[in-house]
């Protein structure tokens, strides 16, 4: 049997990797794609028409990329073709250099279980190509530098499927016998086919419309299930504003007549950026004040601007190959930092933003995993839909508006537009426009490109002849591939204060950090100057300041700039809690924690928003990033013992503020931060006084009238012990019984819990009538939670690791990219002190052992153990 006839035969024996500097321009471009589907969820017939033409000069045949198809039926120019299979690829043979291949498949979106290509989730049919997908759909080249013009037939049960949608503009529809009608969907922009989407279901839409800039008037649709209707209103305000927010900050408008959303309930991420036809997994897109929270609301607003914010960092204008990613990623989570920024509070969002960044990003480029944001090479793309592609991608586009200036960034974002506007370009072409537009010279920022690990940098104030100098100097650490490491440019925004008056000495400045060491001359002060640097995080770096005694705190109470007084702060937290984590008891003193938290808490001047991020105290998982070696129940007692003394001596102050709250269905800012601050002092107030914690906590659950409060509550009752807790829990389960999103906040928290009994509590969970492998919300909302819950899954008998390697193995039989996006919480293996380390490799060689493990996870795993 060959593959032509056994679909089931292993194509690829060993796991391939694919380079960067292999690139090579197609060899045949498909100018048109036309696609007929009979949709079934059993059995959909898919035949394709793809006009084809040679690109320059060559012989070799039309390679087209399938996975799980088996060709039924392939013709050339309405001729039996001649062709053979390559493994999953179809190579057909051309004679000319311009043809019409069309294909025949059969594919059974039902049993896709991987959410790669056509599935079905709750009765919807849906489609999700990026990066690979369309493959599982027909064949096709299925690489992002072949771009077409799409024609779209489909026809379905209308019963079942009366709403017809894929990108672009419906053109034609009809009724057929045997109660099935079709649509034709035709999408004018040439595209690559990871932007390929279509949808069946029986669908309800909230319909608005959007003026442009240029007066064209955009029908919008938000579609879900009839019952959710209600739910999707803050989104379409959020669409709008988005929408809105790219013309006047970017000049960008929206080119369709249409723009669509549809929610589906299964979704490997959050959401995707299909031309004219965005699919969101439906936790960003459905929220009510009474299911959703303030958080939930924002996230939201954010995803629906991201996907928006594709249709030019994307669609219009897209990636050359995968290793371009971030070229989209980095440089559209950087609209919708700065979209967010504007809708809500600049020092918050960044606060938020940089805490996700330290959470998720840092650990990554300090680990086995470690990427630049511009990959050299991959197994598995999907596996490289990381924080540093996203995320410390965003910062680097961050760190060119810093350098360059608003107007000069500006200019050079609408002469990338303008230069590549239908192509697909590289990270280095949006550089080189920076460039063009500015005249700026980026060769040396364009190592940010190139490497990874996160900088260091040292900075001390020291004497210079009369007055004061800075001085800087920055390193980066080895990571994997790359032992030695150039110079990068830091930009480090700047200021220097006085010590006794706390007014500013030296103004605010750009300085731009170039080399491995660096004097910067101050000139004369007139006091004890003080360092604020990296103010706003303008770079993302790791900064170690040489500081006198009391300079911290003297910062935590003056510096003007939020940011900072916020990174003062969480300095002051982190020398009590590492000290307290290694038992150096001079360091480990409260009292500063407290002044700062106590005079944060009372301030008049600053917002609840704000007085809520700054009283956060810093994770556990953040605490061992700064230890060499990791010991995790020395972090836990430590960071217990300062949230305990701070909820004590504050006890006043907090109780105050938990007192205080906000009408539910308030989402201004200041109701937003009223809610925030009011249960992380709820937090503080349980960790000093359990009783007390949960007879308050009881009562902020009791009379919630919004999901924040009601949350907050009860992430704080889930963490104690007593008859609260049950019976908390018991009434959330019974109130959402059914509410897919509301239910998986009812399983994370449990799984977020730091409590002894955690890891049985998820061993019931997972035997739950609710719980689900295939649901991958529901998946990452139990393995994914407890993984980032340290003391729980830092267990010391090693029962946390083996669950999760055994929840990675279980799930990645069904879906490969979920189960690899739980392997990173082992990488850290190699700093964790023992018995933990040796027990988290132990784990991971479980999983690399695992018989027919996928290439994702596959990936993942075994460099990992590297
Ligand atoms: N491009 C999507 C985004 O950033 C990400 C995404 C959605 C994705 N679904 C995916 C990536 C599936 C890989 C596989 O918004
Ligand atoms: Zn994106």
């Amino acid at each position: 049997m060959d593959a032509r006839t056994n679909p089931e035969a292993p194509s690829s024996p060993a796991h391939v990797a694919v380079y960067r500097k292999d690139y090579r321009p197609p060899d045949w471009w498909v100018r048109e794609v036309e696609l007929n589907l009979a949709l079934d969820p059993a059995r959909t017939a898919v035949t394709a028409r793809l006009k084809v033409e040679r690109n320059g000069e060559h012989g070799r045949p039309l390679r087209l990329a399938g996975d799980e198809l088996r060709p039924l039926a392939v013709r050339v120019d309405g001729t039996d073709a001649r062709w053979t299979m390559d493994g999953d690829d179809l190579l057909v043979e051309l004679d000319t250099p311009e043809a019409w291949v069309e294909t025949r498949v059969e594919i059974v979106p039902a049993a896709n279980s991987k959410l790669m290509g056509l599935y079905e989730s709750g009765g919807i049919l849906c489609t999700q190509c990026e990066s690979e997908g369309f493959r599982r759909i027909t064949f096709h080249p299925d690489r992002p530098d072949v771009l077409s013009v799409y024609r779209v037939r489909m026809r379905a049960d209308k019963a079942r499927f009366p709403v017809l949608l894929a990108n672009g503009n419906p053109v034609a529809a009809g009724e057929g016998e045997d109660g099935i009608h079709w649509a034709e969907w035709h999408d004018p922009f040439p595209k690559p086919s990871y932007l390929f989407a279509l949808v069946a279901g029986d669908l309800a839409a909230n319909r608005d419309s959007f003026t442009t800039m240029s007066g064209r008037a955009v029908e919008l649709g938000i579609w879900v299930r009839e019952k959710d209707l209600p739910r999707t209103h803050h989104a379409m305000a959020g669409l709008k504003a988005a929408m809105r927010w790219d013309e006047e900050n970017y000049g960008r408008e929206y080119d369709l007549d249409r723009f669509n959303i549809v929610a589906v309930d299964d979704f490997n991420f959050g959401a995707m950026e299909n031309k004219g036809l965005n699919i969101f997994n439906s936790r960003y897109v459905l929220a009510d004040t009474d299911t959703a929270t303030d958080a939930d609301f924002d996230a939201i607003a954010g995803v629906v601007a991201h996907e928006y914010f594709h249709n030019w960092s994307g669609d219009r204008v897209t990636c050359r190959d995968w290793f371009q990613l971030s070229l989209k990623e980095g440089f559209t989570v950087f609209r919708d930092q700065s979209f967010s920024a504007d809708m809500t509070s600049e020092a918050v969002k960044r606060i938020d933003d940089v805490r996700l960044l330290r959470a998720v990003q840092f650990p990554e480029d300090a680990g086995p995993l470690a990427h630049p944001v511009r990959p050299d090479s991959y197994l598995e793309i999907a596996n490289f839909y990381t924080a540093t592609i996203y995320n410390k991608g965003a910062e680097v586009i961050r760190m060119m508006r810093t350098l360059l200036g608003p107007d000069a960034y500006r200019a050079g974002c609408d002469l990338y537009f303008e230069r590549h506007d239908g192509e697909a370009a590289t990270c280095d072409d949006f550089v080189q426009a920076m460039e063009d537009a500015s005249g700026a010279d980026l060769t040396q920022f364009r190592r940010w490109y190139e490497q990874a690990g996160t900088p260091h940098v040292r900075a001390a104030l020291v004497r210079d002849g009369e007055g004061w100098a800075l001085d800087l100097s920055q390193d980066t650490p080895p990571t994997p591939g790359q032992p030695d490491k150039a110079p990068v440019v830091i930009p480090l925004r700047t200021a220097v204060l006085g010590a006794t008056s706390g007014r500013e000495l030296v103004a605010e400045q750009v300085i731009a950090l170039t080399e491995a060491h660096q004097r910067v001359p101050l000139g004369p002060v007139a006091e004890t100057p003080l360092l604020s640097i990296n103010r706003g995080f303008s770079a993302p770096v790791n900064v170690s300041v040489e500081r006198a005694a009391g300079e911290l705190e003297k910062l935590a109470e003056v510096d003007p700039d939020p940011f900072a007084r916020f990174e003062a702060t969480q300095e002051l937290m982190m020398r009590a809690l590492v000290a307290g984590a290694t038992g150096d008891h001079a360091n480990a003193d409260p009292a500063p924690v407290i002044a700062a938290m106590g005079a944060t808490l009372r301030s008049n001047a600053l917002d609840p928003s704000f007085k809520g991020e700054a009283l956060i105290i810093p994770s556990e998982a953040l605490i061992g990033d700064r230890l060499d070696i990791v010991d995790p129940e020395a972090v836990h007692a430590s960071r217990d013992a300062l949230r305990a003394a701070v909820g004590a001596a504050l006890a006043d102050d907090l109780a105050a503020a938990q007192a205080r709250g906000a009408a539910g269905d308030d989402l201004s800012n200041e109701a937003k931060g009223l809610r925030r601050l009011r249960t992380v002092a709820l937090g503080l107030i349980a960790a000093a006084d359990p009783a007390r914690g949960a007879a308050l906590a009881k009562a902020q659950y009791d009379a919630a009238d919004n999901m924040t409060d009601r949350q907050g509550a009860l992430v704080i009752l889930a963490a104690l012990d007593g008859p609260e807790r049950e019976a908390a829990l018991a009434d959330f389960y019974d109130r959402y019984r059914g509410d897919t999103l509301v239910i998986d906040k009812w399983f994370a928290i449990q799984a977020e819990a730091s409590r002894a009994d955690t890891l049985d509590v998820v061993e019931r969970l997972r035997a739950h009538g609710d719980f689900s492998l295939k649901n991958p919300n529901r998946l990452r909302a139990v393995a994914g939670s407890f993984a980032s819950n340290p003391w729980v899954f830092h267990a010391r008998d090693g029962r946390g690791y083996r669950l999760l390697a055994d929840l990675v193995v279980e799930s990645d039989r069904l879906n490969p990219q979920v189960a690899a996006r739980l392997v990173p919480p082992f990488g850290r293996w190699r700093r964790f002190a023992e018995p933990w380390g040796s027990a988290m490799r132990e784990a991971l060689e479980t999983i690399v052992r695992a018989p027919g493990l996928s290439k994702d996870v596959f990936e993942q795993a075994s460099k990992s153990l590297a």
